[in-house]
């Protein structure tokens, strides 16, 4: 399949693993580029600039194909290291980046000069456009469906995705519930040149996280997130657990007065905890609805294989099928 996205990022499939706090590693993002599609390393998850130098290192020693970096730009009171991460990306030859959060103007003149092609995470039209004005080479729109930070709008990707497709020049992917080649071809169908996934890749053979988080998704439905933080306007989807029921009871007691300090427990530094020892009620973890799409935990290869497969299948067959002669 060729698409802006294929061309733009020089992959075979127009399909990109999203960055994942404490999921991203080395392992999942070469193993999602050698399948043809694009892996991204989760910047922030590298505790230090040294840190993503050395995980870039061990992901091109996993494959010879193009893969990417995850920036998110979260407002916080000590800002991590972002020109460090930056020369690690720069300096270790990383030609794409994902960025996420806050507007990430500042960053690009460093990521542009160095031929680094951005793609910047979206929750809405405007930001979309915005991130299209100051010189993003595409966007990934990620609709209220989305596990992580679906924004404050909750627009669906129904509306979301062709709503992009009517304003924007640049090319984009649809990001949010997306699981398999229906999702793919209906992104296509709606505007989008490619696909992001997230919580789709968590569940695979090389997705280097504890195997208690693999069985959560394969038990999950799509009843089972909730969306926390809402107060404190920074709106994330979970999956339900303990900790995210005493994160709701407090939101509820607390209103509107609710400060981040109240919900330090359930939320601050558990991502550890979850992905690499399996504790599933630490505290809040980022899942999409899409949880309900997933059943099985195959390869990396397998399930790009079998998306694509079945998306040739649906708009071969069934989509042409439709057709009279
Ligand atoms: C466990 C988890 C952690 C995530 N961490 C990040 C992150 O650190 N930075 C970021 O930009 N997006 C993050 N995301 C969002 C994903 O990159 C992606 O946009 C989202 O998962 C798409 O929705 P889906 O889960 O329905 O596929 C995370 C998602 C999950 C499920």
């Amino acid at each position: 399949m060729k698409t802006k996205i294929t061309e733009l990022f020089e992959i075979e499939h127009p399909i990109i693993q999203g960055g994942m706090h404490y999921v991203g590693f080395a392992e999942l993002a070469a193993a999602v580029s050698s399948a043809g599609g694009l892996g991204i390393i989760t910047g922030l998850t590298q505790r230090t600039p040294e840190d993503l130098a050395n995980e870039i290192r061990r992901c091109r020693e996993m494959t010879n194909r193009p893969f990417g970096v995850n920036l998110t730009f979260l407002p916080s009171v000590t800002p991590p290291d972002y020109p460090g991460y930056i020369r690690a990306i720069v300096e270790g030859g990383v030609k794409i980046v994902e960025t996420a959060g806050n507007n990430p103007q500042k960053w690009l003149p460093a990521l542009k000069e160095a031929g680094i092609k951005v793609i910047h995470k979206c929750t809405s039209v405007r930001h979309s456009l915005k991130a299209q004005s100051i010189g993003c080479d595409a966007v990934s729109v990620d609709g209220f469906e989305c596990g992580g930070h679906p924004g404050e709008d909750d627009v669906p990707n129904f509306i979301l995705l062709p709503r992009a497709a009517e304003e924007l020049a640049i090319p984009f992917v649809a990001s949010g519930g997306m699981a398999d080649g229906r999702s793919l071809v209906a992104a296509l169908s709606l505007g989008a040149d490619g696909m992001n996934m997230g919580t789709r890749f968590i569940a695979t053979q090389e997705a280097p996280v504890h195997d208690n988080v693999k069985q959560a998704l394969l038990a999950a439905t799509e009843l089972d997130t909730r969306l926390v933080m809402r107060p404190l306007r920074n709106t994330e989807r979970v999956l339900k657990n303990a900790a995210v029921d005493r994160l709701l009871d407090k939101e509820r007691a607390l209103g509107p007065k609710i400060k981040f300090e109240d919900i330090v427990p359930e939320v601050a530094g558990v991502y550890p905890r979850i992905m690499l020892k399996g504790e599933m009620d630490a505290g809040a973890w980022s899942c999409g609805m899409v949880a309900g799409l997933i059943h099985d935990i195959p390869t990396v290869k397998e399930l790009i294989d079998r998306t694509m497969a079945e998306a040739e299948a649906i708009i071969g067959k069934r989509l042409a099928g439709f057709m009279r002669a």
